[in-house]
């Protein structure tokens, strides 16, 4: 399984068809989220400025998923049209690694995904020319799509026994397929659960402004036949008084190494809600969303996009002309309200320091 395809290793698993990216003949296609559910439309990619200009306009979106985008850009960045001496390759793959970096600032996935196509970059030998150096750089963004993919499979496997042989599972945002290298975190988990026979009726936040879960997380899952309910963000603690939720899975944009989940604005006050009505609230992430450099959440930086996200939808304006809009797109949850992070290596529960340094030893 190690070195297959990441799409031959989607493909043999039958639970979803959906993939953010394509890499086909040295060219990098993303499938505009912004046009889904009702447009399809792949994007061609050939140079990695264009990559970094849709990781910020959220053509391509969630964390392990913007990561691979950016791999693969890091390969565009060896192309022909960045010089032609070592010397100037060289300076220029690593004005592009910087700009890759900085597309957006909360999901930790990209940083990791740059510095390892960095490490490799820097470590080739010298003399290999523009076309050596992409054909090693595409090695390593496909062992990143690929192990990407695997860790889903076994943050699903890990993760479906958490949750009860059949209610209500609650999921903000998006991070599912679309989210990730193919088949999910949080939907993976709830994927795989579905595989074992558990009936499981899925409650998708809308997830405002960009409404990842009315538009992404229901697209994904009615295309597997998994039932899904949409809800408003702000009926979830509603929901789960009345018992219709026996747990909240949600993905993170990064973690912290005391265990403070970065994710989703909206994230946080599922986490009080799910804490005040003892619904157990699972964060299901890779470990290349571990942050052990940042302390805790406060360190996080979470990214302000603009107010005419909110003011608007859909291109229409909705607001009331004069009224200021504040957009910071994730929050923070305290580890105290986080019962369990699946991990692709297991299970890590409180008290989460040592666990997540466990985890990544
Ligand atoms: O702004 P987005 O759509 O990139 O935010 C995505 C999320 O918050 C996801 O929950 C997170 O990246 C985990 S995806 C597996």
């Amino acid at each position: 399984m190690g070195e297959m395809h990441p799409a031959e290793l989607l493909a043999g698993l039958g639970a979803s068809s959906v993939v953010p990216l394509r890499w086909e003949s040295s060219r990098l296609y993303l499938l505009d989220q912004r046009a889904l559910p009702h447009q399809e439309r792949w994007i061609p990619y050939d140079r990695a400025e264009d990559v970094s200009r849709a990781i910020s306009d959220m053509v391509i979106r969630g964390a392990p998923a913007i990561g691979i985008a950016a791999a693969f850009g890091m390969v565009l960045a060896a192309g022909p049209d960045t010089g032609t001496g070592a010397a100037s390759l060289r300076a220029a793959w690593l004005r592009r690694a910087q700009e890759m970096e900085a597309s957006r600032p909360t999901a930790v996935n990209l940083r990791w995904a740059v510095k390892r196509m960095k490490e490799v970059f820097l470590g080739l030998p010298e003399g290999l020319g523009a076309g050596g150096v992409a054909k090693r750089l595409e090695e390593e963004a496909l062992s990143i799509w690929r192990e990407d993919v695997e860790a889903n499979l076994a943050m699903g496997e890990h993760g479906q026994a958490l949750l009860p042989e059949g209610g209500g599972v609650l999921t903000h945002c998006n991070a599912g397929a679309l989210a990730t290298g193919g088949f999910g975190t949080a939907l993976g988990v709830i994927r795989a659960a579905v595989a074992r026979g558990k009936k499981i009726r899925v409650f998708a936040d809308e997830t405002r402004p960009w409404l990842q879960g009315a538009r992404l997380t229901a697209y994904e899952l009615v295309r597997d036949g998994i039932p899904v309910t949409i809800v408003a963000d702000g009926a979830s603690g509603f929901l789960m008084q009345g018992g219709l939720v026996q747990a909240v899975v949600v993905g993170a944009d990064r973690i912290a190494a005391n265990g403070d989940v970065a994710n989703k604005i909206g994230t946080y006050n599922l986490a009080v809600a799910a804490r005040d009505n003892d619904v157990p609230f699972y964060v299901a992430a890779p470990t290349s969303t571990l942050d052990p450099g940042t302390r805790s959440g406060d360190a996080i930086p979470v990214e302000e996009r603009p107010p005419g996200e909110i003011t608007s939808v859909c291109g229409r304006r909705i607001a009331a002309r004069g009224a200021d809009a504040y957009n910071p797109v994730f929050d923070i949850t305290p580890a105290r309200l986080v019962s369990a992070i699946v991990t692709e290596k297991g299970v890590l529960t409180p008290p989460y320091g040592p666990a997540i340094s466990k985890c990544l030893s």
